[in-house]
């Protein structure tokens, strides 16, 4: 791989297909990585979309595609070496990282906003003992376990109750809350099962402290070349750890917006490089807590949609590459709300019409060939007066929005 495609030019982009194309690899192509890619696209940047499965929501707006197991390196190797992306933006964690950081360091790719980042967020443990153990900054106290006999244990030293997670998972996936004792054996089962490291045979969890908060926020806070900005906080309503609802701005007291700045301005500039951050925090009072971190667009930031001047994902795709970040415009109070179904088949929505019969409300249908389980397949968004008249519309929104699930033939 050659070394000189790896910096794109400050503010030069090229056209796609031409030998001087900028040409971007997203390695993950949801409908997170599908807004970055059409942000992309409106700067005439290349986009080759990633993903393990075909048809991913990203894909359908991408100049091309690529099924690969992103989790094997040989092969993930052998396709950057094949595309040359001047730019990797990874949108999952569930990549070889390791893979990552060696090509980085050897000049060969450059990662958004760095592949040390992608590695140290890909699990809990890398990012939990950066933030609490490297910067010092206010977490749950927590124990790593790697057997139910070392979960009891840690979990006879932290007292009910307490949240269980496998360290490679995400969106709730394998995590589960232990209010009495017998409930210790069953949340290690499910850590075991639910977590990404089921199919690698890997089986550590980490044990947090419960948190009781008051309410809990993304921060989104942006790293690009000419320093950092904080959007509004956004919060957010979770159930069973997946993200249902969110809303912008949260109110919040001066003293805990200052803390809340203060902790996503020290753990985003440990991880470097940029590209917007959605730093999870829980706030009790003025208490600010520290929870996680991902290197890239946050679904719960799915509300700046229609909330903000310039969305999250045009806000990383400026950022990513190295263009400026402006003063972000707020547009009102703004909510969002996935729309999620269970079941086995092909979405067909019914209802759409309806649904955007109300008011500023905006939709986004992501695409996904097929659900198989539990599965987020649309958003819905929209701005009010003030947010329980923002929440409202998109309730009703909801509501109209019918999902049937095709059976495949
Ligand atoms: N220690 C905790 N105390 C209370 N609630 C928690 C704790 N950890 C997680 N949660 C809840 O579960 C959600 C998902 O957990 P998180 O660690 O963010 O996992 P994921 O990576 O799957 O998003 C959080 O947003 C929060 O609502
Ligand atoms: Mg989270």
């Amino acid at each position: 791989m050659p070394t000189q495609r790896g910096l794109i030019p400050p503010g030069v982009v090229g056209t796609p297909f031409s030998p001087r194309a900028t040409r971007v690899m997203l390695l993950g192509s949801g409908e997170l990585g599908k807004e970055v890619a059409i942000e992309l696209a409106r700067f005439g940047v290349e986009v080759v979309a990633v993903d393990r499965y075909a048809q991913a929501p990203a894909m359908a707006v991408a100049q091309s595609s690529h099924v690969v197991d992103m989790l094997d390196g040989a092969a993930l190797g052998r396709l950057i070496e094949q595309e040359r992306p001047d730019l990797i933006v990874p949108e999952v964690e569930a990549i070889d990282t390791a893979l990552l950081e060696r090509l980085e360091a050897e000049g060969r790719a450059r990662v958004a906003p760095t592949a040390r980042a992608t590695r140290l967020t890909m699990d809990r443990e890398g990012v939990r003992r950066l933030a609490a153990e490297e910067l010092g900054l206010p977490t749950s106290p927590y124990f790593f376990a790697d057997s139910l006999g070392q979960l009891g244990a840690a979990i006879d030293r932290l007292g009910l109750p307490c949240v269980v997670k496998p360290v490679m998972s995400s969106s709730g996936h394998g995590q589960s809350v232990v209010r009495s004792p017998d409930q210790v054996e069953p949340a290690w089962e499910q850590a075991q099962s639910g977590g990404r490291a089921a199919r690698q045979g890997a089986s550590r969890v980490i044990v947090e402290g419960f948190i009781d908060f008051d309410y809990e926020i993304t921060l989104l806070t942006v790293q690009h070349r000419d320093g950092v900005t904080f959007l509004d906080p956004v919060g957010h309503l979770q159930i069973d750890g997946d993200y249902r609802e969110s809303w912008q701005p949260q109110p919040m007291t001066d003293q805990a917006l200052a803390e809340a700045r203060r902790i996503a301005s020290a753990i985003t500039s440990a991880l470097g490089g940029w590209g917007i951050f959605g730093v999870e925090l829980f706030v009790r009072g003025d208490q600010v807590i520290f929870s996680e971190v991902s290197p890239r667009p946050h679904d719960t930031g799915l509300v700046t949609l229609v909330s903000q001047d310039l969305s999250e994902f045009a806000l990383h795709a400026r950022a990513v590459l190295g263009l400026p970040v402006p003063a972000v415009t707020c547009l009102g109070p703004s909510a969002s709300r996935a729309i999620t179904v269970e079941g086995h088949g092909v979405p067909v929505f019914h209802g759409l019409d309806q649904a955007l019969a109300q008011p500023s409300v905006q939709i986004r249908l992501f695409g996904k060939p097929k659900v198989e389980g539990h599965r987020r397949v649309a958003v819905v968004a929209a701005r009010g007066q003030d947010l329980d008249q923002a929440r409202q519309r998109c309730q009703r929104a909801a509501e109209a929005l019918v999902v049937e699930l095709e059976p495949r033939p």
